[in-house]
């Protein structure tokens, strides 16, 4: 169960002798809770697509921190990633599903995947496959509140048959981050596994989530917006900490703000919409993702 008191960093157990893989811990939510957990004495990971932009955030942290790159956009770049990961780190306690981009314009990955889909979902659905072996505690996901916009369409899951809709693709790839949270947690315990998936949002955070629309002017509005309304990365942060690291995880629990909304506060159970506890659809999206990356698991 989740404390009814204001969960915040300060409630983090010491994280000596844990490492954390932080996907996109280069900046956002991701850099801040890489700074707490590095704080918190965890040894970290981070998987980053700008390896420069790493390594700054790197320096200034405390402990051992090692960035390698990877770009989830590129299915080989992922590859790539999971054997040296093999190589040069060998086991982690958790992987933290953080990169994602948002609102884009119409665009695919490397291997042809539209742009949200490839990046939030099919990316991660295969680094956690590669990585699977090497892991030995939890899976975090991140979801998003506008998951309750989205819709699975399994037969046109690229958007190349629909109209485009940037806020619609977000969507669907955020929806499809919840299912597939899901369905692991399913999998791992029909597998007997001990590893925990679980699943995390941040409300609405200032972050540069809101740069790549592609015009300025909606950047900004968006910006805007996210700092009125929302709260501050740190806060965003939370959720996904509490899924990383509190003792008193319930499996495949999915965590947000406690606020209206979920727009901001501090962390507790999240709500979900309907489709995201459809369980035959988190099944046949497995499916499609098995077939579009390769990556078969557990
Ligand atoms: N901020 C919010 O209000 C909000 C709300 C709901 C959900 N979320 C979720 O929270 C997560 C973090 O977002 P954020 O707000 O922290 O955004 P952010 O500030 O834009 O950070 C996103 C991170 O993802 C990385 N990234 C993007 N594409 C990548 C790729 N192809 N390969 C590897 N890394 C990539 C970025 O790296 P570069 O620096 O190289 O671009 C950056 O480090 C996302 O999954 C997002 O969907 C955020």
């Amino acid at each position: 169960m989740v404390s009814t008191v204001a969960w915040s960093d300060e409630h983090i157990p010491d994280q000596h002798g844990r490492t954390v893989v932080v996907t996109g811990g280069n900046g956002g939510i991701g850099a801040e809770a890489a700074q707490v957990l590095a704080d918190k004495g965890a040894d970290l990971v981070l998987a980053v697509r700008d390896v420069a932009k790493g390594e700054k955030v790197a320096a200034a942290l405390p402990g051992p921190v090692r960035v390698l790159p990877l770009d989830l956009a590129d299915l080989s770049s992922v590859r790539a990633f999971a054997a040296r990961f093999a190589d040069e780190v060998g086991q982690a306690h958790v992987l933290v599903n953080n990169a994602g981009v948002m609102a884009v314009p119409q665009a695919t990955t490397k291997d042809g995947f539209e742009l949200h889909l490839g990046t939030n979902f099919l990316g991660p659905f295969a680094l956690t496959g590669l990585l699977l072996p090497h892991l030995t505690e939890r899976v975090v996901t991140l979801s998003s509140v506008v998951h309750r916009r989205g819709h699975i369409d399994l037969d046109d899951l690229n958007w190349e048959r629909r109209r485009y809709a940037r806020w619609g693709a977000y969507a669907q790839s955020k929806l499809a981050d919840l299912l597939f949270a899901r369905e692991l947690q399913r999998r791992l315990a029909a597998s007997g596994s001990p590893l925990l998936s679980l699943a995390a949002h941040p409300g609405v955070a200032s972050t540069e989530l809101t740069r790549h629309t592609g015009s300025r002017m909606r950047d900004a509005m968006l910006s805007l917006t996210s700092r009125v309304t929302g709260h501050s990365a740190a806060m965003g942060a939370l959720p996904l900490l509490y899924a990383a690291c509190s003792p008193d995880v319930a499996p495949g629990a999915y965590y947000g703000p406690t606020g209206p909304g979920e727009v901001r506060g501090y962390p507790g159970i999240a709500g979900s919409s309907t489709a995201a506890q459809d369980k035959a659809m988190a099944k046949q999206l497995w499916t499609r993702a098995e077939e579009l990356t390769g990556v078969r698991y557990p």
